[in-house]
């Protein structure tokens, strides 16, 4: 019987066909990874919470990063575990702390091969593992915290940072790190926003890949968004773009599908989007049950992410994504 639904289905027949009429494609260029280094080891430590991924030393780090741009991935950001932290989180801006000797390593081995990303933030550097400087009440000092942002930014440029990736929310640091880098005469290098970065659950094993934990159990609903909302991430957006930000992003990505799919219609810039942790460690985690197929999942679930309106995508399953879609 010739139901009018044969259209679609005539198109589904063989791989090839559904190939060529697919309206989303995957592609290696789109995947950033995220990687860690840290201060004072020699071998890297496997992340338990994160199958798959390590801290890294300095030395296995740049064998990650070779090992990645032999994929043909692009691009990597970058987080750094210090050794020593303090209240101002100082060594994010220290030009001999990790990320910034890391930066100034990867960038003299890969050169133009491989875009470095820093994730500008000062929570992992901090003792009391927030986000910024913390006042005598116990909140973060929104405009104290800038002045460190931009520390920071200029510190990771100098290393050899590509793109600078503040993920603090505060109010205003795309403006104010934008004007730091434009007064270091870094008026060419591009700030990857996060732009609508939700109080999420799903960052529990970054914060173990990090060791970040956060004073007196504290949380960051005050700075971070509340996962009720939608409208308030458009206007988060569109502050972001009209302060300066070059790629906005969206975090986490699968439960924030819409919010993608809206700033997809609402702005013109580039958008990220991150695939964190804790989605990352569910499909780990089931697919060591046996319960789904790891892999496809993998691939299932970036390619929605895609569809829904990113054009980038961190994700820990970069470099495993890209060994798939070289071999398709
Ligand atoms: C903050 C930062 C976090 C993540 C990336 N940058 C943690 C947080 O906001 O608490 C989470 C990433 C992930 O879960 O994969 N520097």
């Amino acid at each position: 019987m010739p139901y009018p639904e044969r259209r679609m289905r005539r198109l589904r027949r063989t791989p090839a066909l559904r190939r060529m009429v697919a309206e989303t494609t995957l592609s290696t260029a789109d995947l950033i990874a995220p990687v860690f280094v840290r201060e004072g080891i020699t071998e890297p430590h496997p992340i338990e919470s994160l199958p798959g991924v390590s801290q890294h030393s300095l030395d296995s780090l740049r064998a990650e990063a070779e090992r990645l741009t032999g994929l043909g991935i692009g691009a990597m950001v970058l987080f750094g575990i210090p050794e020593h932290k303090n209240a101002e989180g100082s060594e994010s801006w220290n030009p001999d702390g990790i990320v910034q000797v890391a930066l100034a390593a990867l960038s003299k081995d890969l050169g133009d091969d491989m875009v470095l990303i820093a994730d500008l933030c000062v929570d992992e550097y901090t003792d009391h593992g927030h986000c910024g400087i913390v006042d005598a009440e116990g909140n973060v000092d929104n405009d104290a915290t800038l002045e460190l942002y931009s520390r920071a930014a200029v510190a990771q440029v100098d290393a050899g940072a590509d793109i600078v990736a503040p993920s603090g929310m505060m109010d205003g640091q795309v403006a104010s790190i934008r004007a730091a880098l434009d007064i270091a005469a870094y008026d060419e290098t591009p700030i990857l926003a996060y732009a609508a970065k939700y109080a999420s659950a799903l960052y529990g094993p970054f914060r173990d890949a990090v060791d970040v934990t956060i004073a007196g159990g504290g949380d960051r609903k005050a700075y971070q968004q509340d996962p009720a909302n939608v409208r308030e991430s458009m206007t988060e957006i569109q502050l972001d773009v009209d302060e300066g930000a070059d790629i906005v992003m969206v975090k986490p990505a699968l439960s924030y599908l819409d919010v993608i799919s809206l700033a997809r219609e609402q702005v013109d810039v580039p958008i990220a989007a991150y695939h964190v942790s804790g989605e990352y460690a569910m499909v780990k985690a089931a697919a060591a049950n046996g319960w789904i197929d790891g892999d496809a999942v993998a691939m299932e679930q970036t390619l929605a992410i895609k569809r829904a309106g990113a054009d980038l995508i961190l994700t820990y399953f970069a470099g495993e994504l890209a060994e798939a879609l070289r071999s398709q």
